[in-house]
């Protein structure tokens, strides 16, 4: 990643070049070592947790015995492999103990032999084959390949290998399936989420700040269950390999009731889940749309769907998110990139129908007209809703739900200021570097795409750490909400400001920002005419925060519970803003 930065840096504005040494030292594999030593964090304490829950010091000494076990299997997988060949295995070993079960061989398995084993796919109910059935199209037109920055040099060094599963995804894989109305009921609401507008997981989340993030090197999704498992079979419509939970965060599904008649629920989804393109021996490529959202009218009882809709945003100008790794190894060798996808959706061409019906004398009929008969016309009852709300308080719900540091509105630039003057507030603004020029301002942008900006602005770790650990914490939401008008903006966006000479007011309080403001990211407390009281820059305050596998961890005070250490140095980042106000306003 490291090498990405420097690659696409601006070098007329010189902020990549004019702050090397954060490239040299902190992006990439420092953003991802923090992952990883999150995870080996987390085991740590766990293995302190036994110990003081007063289980044997052969606690400890196991562990290490198992480590060491791990190592050794790791060298020999390295001397019979090499690299390339381990990192391949390593992608089929997703428990990561450096033995294949027949489980994590099952890829494999299927590829040879061109055959899917009875999976557990069907661990539900079995359908009623005479319940309704569906047809659901699918629709696409290609990503296009000239709207990915990479291809304004003719994609220059990107190995070919590297897009050939991009390249060749020209349609769905399936253009059209038919489904029991009932397979949808994992569409329908929870018992305590039966009014509109309130949220539920669909599919729930599984990454926290101890878990980290999903690896990079996997090519075959895991078996989907229970309600992933619909989702994952809409999802193969368009691509054989849709892995329902994505990487990195926001994953799952989220949806909530747009509107409620007496029978019927529309509800309102979103999904984040991403597709691996390439297969080997071509290295991973993960395509990532910004959301998958669309809706579903269904009866209570999910017995018969009137619509479902499922599709890719396609009204900005960039909506897909794309990484690929070009090298055995997941920590360095990855390239990021972005693009527009014109069109990928789901659509049911009619409302569910049951396949046979009884004439008058007690006869099944084919409702579809097989056997001479004509295509049976059904009618259906027009829906009334009792109760409802619009499309896009349901998204924003959505959205809430995921981004939780939505909680706290970020203003505009231009308008942070004004509002704090009014309401005698500070500022507490986040400057990042961002190399593109367009929409892509961070709240305007879907999640992936705004991670890229990250990605591209920080190192992942740092962009990915403030976002969805720090900036979503309920202390700080409540200590930005009470005594902050808070704003993002990228650094190209305050040059603009910088340099407008019709708003001399705006123009002074940008140079402020920016004389503070170092790469990647800087979080600054300002006073409501533009100076900068505090400032803490984003690699600055992971080293901060960052803890050490071997260190001690003392941070995890017992009597304070478990606060995350990023979030207790972003309170007193905050704090100490407040009170250098106080000594300004004497
Ligand atoms: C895109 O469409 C959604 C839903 O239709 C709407 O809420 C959003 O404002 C649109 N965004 C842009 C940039 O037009
Ligand atoms: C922010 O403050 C307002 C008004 O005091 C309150 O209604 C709202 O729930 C608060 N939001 C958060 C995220 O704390
Ligand atoms: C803003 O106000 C503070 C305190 O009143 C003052 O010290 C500072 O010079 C002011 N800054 C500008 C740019 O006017």
């Amino acid at each position: 990643m490291a090498a990405d930065v420097r690659k696409r840096g601006s070098p007329e504005k010189g902020a990549v070049a004019s702050d090397g040494e954060h490239v040299e030292n902190a992006p990439g594999e420092d953003g991802l070592r923090s992952r990883r030593s999150a995870r080996s964090r987390f085991c740590g304490l766990l293995s302190k947790l036994l110990i003081i829950a007063a289980v044997p010091i052969g606690a400890f000494g196991f562990k290490y015995y198992q480590d060491r076990q791990l190592m050794k299997r790791h060298e020999s997988g390295l001397r019979t492999l090499g690299t390339e060949g381990l990192f391949l295995f390593s992608s089929l070993d997703t428990d990561h103990d450096l033995y294949l079960s027949p489980e994590e061989f099952k890829p494999i398995a299927e590829k040879l032999t061109g055959v899917s084993p009875p999976g557990e796919f069907e661990e539900e109910v079995p359908q009623d084959p005479n319940g309704e059935t569906l047809t659901v199209e699918a629709k696409m037109q290609p990503l296009l390949l000239e709207t990915m920055t990479k291809s304004k040099d003719g994609f220059l060094g990107v190995t070919h290998s590297s897009l050939s599963g991009l390249r060749a995804w020209r349609g769905p894989a399936t253009p059209s399936s038919v489904f029991f109305a009932s397979q949808f009921r994992a569409f329908l609401p929870p018992k305590n989420k039966l009014e509109a507008g309130e949220p539920w997981w669909v599919v729930p989340s599984e990454l926290n700040i101890f878990t980290g993030y999903l690896p990079n090197n996997r090519y075959h999704p895991p078996t989907p269950r229970g309600k992933e498992v619909i989702l994952h079979s809409l999802l193969s419509m368009l691509h054989p390999r849709p892995f329902v939970k994505s990487r990195f965060a926001p994953q799952g599904a989220v949806a909530c009731i747009r509107a409620i008649s007496d029978f019927y629920y529309d509800i309102v989804f979103r999904i984040h889940a991403e597709f691996q393109l390439n297969e080997v021996p071509d290295f991973p490529f993960w395509f990532t749309p910004g959301q998958f959202t669309g809706n579903i009218i269904l009866s209570r009882d999910s017995s018969h769907v009137r619509e479902f809709r499922l599709y890719v945003p396609n009204n900005r100008s960039l909506n897909v998110d794309m990484e690929w790794l070009y090298g055995g190894s997941e920590s360095s060798n990855m390239e990021v990139d972005i693009g527009y996808l014109p069109q990928m959706e789901l659509q049911a061409t009619a409302p569910s129908i049951p396949s046979f019906i009884q004439d008058e004398e007690g006869n099944m009929i084919d409702s579809r007209g097989g056997a001479g008969g004509d295509p049976i016309q059904f009618v259906f009852e027009e829906i009334h809703w009792k109760s409802e709300i619009s499309r896009k308080e349901a998204a924003q719900r959505l959205e809430l739900m995921l981004y939780p540091f939505k909680k706290v509105t970020y203003l505009p630039f231009s308008e942070a200021f004004s509002r704090a003057q009014a309401e005698q507030k500070l500022v507490h603004s986040v400057l990042l570097w961002g190399a593109l020029d367009d929409q892509t301002g961070i709240f305007q942008c879907d999640s992936p795409v705004t991670r890229y900006c990250l990605t591209l602005s920080v190192h992942t770790g740092s962009g990915r750490t403030l976002r969805e650990t720090v900036l979503e914490s309920s202390p700080v939401l409540t200590l930005l909400n009470q005594s902050f008008i808070s704003s993002w903006s990228l650094l190209n966006e305050l040059e603009h400001l910088q340099a407008d000479v019709s708003n001399p007011a705006l123009s002074n309080i940008a140079s402020l920002h920016l004389e503070k403001y170092n790469f990647p990211v800087e979080m600054m407390v300002a006073l409501p005419n533009g100076t900068v009281i505090h400032h803490i820059n984003a690699n600055y305050f992971l080293d901060q925060t960052a803890m050490k596998p071997e260190e001690d961890s003392t941070m995890f005070s017992f009597a304070g519970g478990f606060e995350d250490p990023s979030t207790a140095t972003y309170i007193r980042f905050l704090q100490d803003g407040l009170e250098k106000a106080k000594e300004h306003l004497l």
